[in-house]
């Protein structure tokens, strides 16, 4: 069967903050009113999906995982009103929206947690998780190391110490109180009602994590059931929606995730994007194999998704530290470049130099690579990154539209920008940007949006099966996606040499054909099979592959 019925399978997913998107109103912060009007630049990009990142009333101290109201919007970005205009316009322009769901923690200044100070005599005291005495663990397992110091800080006014594994404005919601998941469930209601159609969980193994409640659960309490008890309360309540989550984990971990196709329908793939990159700084296809083979088999109805860059830092905590040493000599060799001592906070154009070849050939992988790919904006037209910016905001900068002023972002003073755009060097927006790059055929921009129109006819690398093809050359990965009786390879050169490969394709039919599909330059069409191939320096091509009839 071929019926495209798991959309998420199918989708490419776009993320963007509404704040950095487009200002519609000129006080200098990008909002739904503008987002609205660049739905049509989306739309034609073959975008299917916008995952928006927080948009909530939010004191803003951490780009907005910090929530003060679950059923709000940040009135700096619109109303409730303007959202559900966007969701309605985004439907008329074929794309589905997810929202992120922060309820691993809320703000300090939500209510709940105000409320919750007064202590155990306040019915929101349980919502959260405290100790009266410091416990041991504080300085373990800090997430933002370098600029947090603990996991428990103490508050005067409920005389206890509450858990926050992110930063300390970030108190821990409490997963085992049942009025907590009650609210859970509420909120995910209230955002299905309007139109969304699935959630992006954030820091989803803290959100589950039962850490500094021993008073309170069972020894047995198995946490995971409690992405058993959302799922099916958010299939209930719709059922093609989906939850995507976020969950940098060991792969002993990954079935809990996802049970047999009960728990969460996606996870982003941090093994493969790490291993991408290592690949990547190496030139050699080895590393990106063995991060395609390390997770386990998923369900047939989970999901990895793969992205190159997101809006926080570069993640490379899975390799080894001599991996990681390498990723970071050849991508981010300044100090100042890398962040929370694992990770690097760049966009993917200037850690790969600018080259055009290898932003392709980056990008051909994310689309190709088994799973549904996330882009981010601003990859499309190769945008930079302000290292002047604090932590990972040097990645978070407005969007490139023009070289009118703030780079069309906004008609504010430049100094009433909320965050500034990049307007000097290469990667100023002078140079780069939407405009400029739409009316030049050969652009980024062009090239992306040719790709996904490639990508959207190949459902096969988001459904199929998929295999590794043994190449004869270590800077060749070759692999196959095989579903519903359709059929297609990629072949990716990692090296900046050229290479010709023969392929083991002993497992095949001898007279399937190969019929070129997308590559970085016309090569000339196969004689049959790929049994020999030849590619440019970080050359890509992909095939369907045509079978003998009968
Ligand atoms: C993960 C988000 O991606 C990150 O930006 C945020 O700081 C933490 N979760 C805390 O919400």
């Amino acid at each position: 069967m071929r019926h495209r019925e798991l959309w998420y399978k199918d989708a490419i997913i776009y993320s963007l903050d509404v704040e950095t998107f487009q200002d519609s109103n000129g006080d200098g912060v990008g909002d739904f009113e503008g987002l609205i009007r660049r739905l049509d630049y989306l739309a034609a990009l073959n975008v299917t999906c916008i995952w928006l990142l927080p948009f909530f009333p939010s004191p803003n101290r951490d780009n907005g995982y910090d929530v003060t109201d679950y059923y709000g919007v940040d009135p700096r970005l619109g109303s409730l009103g303007d959202f559900v205009e966007f969701v309605h316009q985004a439907h008329n322009n074929g794309m589905r929206v997810m929202i992120d769901l922060v309820v691993n923690h809320t703000s300090i200044d939500h209510p709940w947690f105000q409320a919750a100070r007064e202590g155990p005599s306040s019915p929101f005291y349980d919502y959260y998780v405290w100790s009266k005495e410091k416990p041991e663990d504080a300085h373990e397992d800090v997430v933002f190391p370098g600029v947090q110091e603990s996991i428990w800080t103490y508050d005067r006014k409920a005389k206890a110490y509450y858990l926050h594994h992110f930063y300390d404005h970030q108190p821990d919601l409490n997963i085992a109180n049942q009025a907590v998941r009650d609210e859970i469930r509420k909120i995910m209601a209230f955002w299905l009602k309007l139109g969304v159609s699935g959630f992006r969980v954030d820091a989803a193994p803290f959100l589950i994590g039962l850490r500094g409640l021993d008073e309170i659960v069972p020894d047995n309490t198995d946490p995971y059931v409690y992405l058993r008890e959302f799922r099916d309360f958010l299939s209930w309540r719709r059922g093609d929606a989906i939850m995507l989550a976020e969950a940098n984990v060991t792969m002993d971990k990954i079935p809990e995730y996802f049970g047999d196709g009960d728990r969460l329908h996606m996870l982003f793939n941090f093994m493969v994007n790490q291993h991408l990159f290592l690949a990547l700084a190496c030139e050699e296809a080895g590393p990106l194999i063995e991060g395609l083979r390390l997770p386990p088999e998923i369900p047939t109805s989970g999901q990895w998704a793969n992205f190159l860059r997101n809006h926080d830092e570069l993640d490379l905590g899975r390799l080894s530290d001599e991996q990681r040493a390498f990723v970071f000599e050849q991508f981010a060799p300044q100090k100042n470049m890398q962040l929370y001592d694992r990770g690097l906070r760049r966009r993917l154009a200037p850690m790969l130099g600018n080259d055009r070849r290898r932003l392709e050939l980056a990008n051909s992988l994310l689309l190709t690579l088994p799973g549904t790919p996330v882009l981010r904006y601003g990859q499309e037209i190769g945008m930079g990154e302000n290292l002047e910016l604090n932590e990972r905001d040097s990645v978070r900068t407005p969007m490139q539209w023009s070289d009118d002023p703030n780079a069309g972002f906004s008609i504010a003073d430049r100094s009433d920008l909320f965050r500034p755009v990049i307007d000097e060097g290469e990667y100023g927006y002078q140079q780069v940007n939407v405009m400029k790059q739409r009316r030049d055929p050969d652009s980024l921009l062009n090239w992306t949006h040719k790709a996904l129109l490639v990508r959207r006819q190949c459902p096969e690398f988001g459904y199929g099966d998929w295999y590794l093809l043994e190449a004869d050359h270590p800077a060749v990965l070759v692999h196959r996606c095989e579903w519903g009786g359709g059929v297609v390879v990629a072949v990716h050169n990692l090296s900046s040499e050229k290479v010709s490969t023969r392929l083991d394709l002993s497992d095949y039919s001898d007279d399937e054909r190969w019929l070129g599909l997308f590559s970085d330059h016309a090569y000339d069409e196969l004689d049959g099979s790929g049994a020999a191939i030849e590619l440019a320096g970080y050359g890509y091509r992909w095939f369907r592959i045509e079978k003998p009839a009968g």
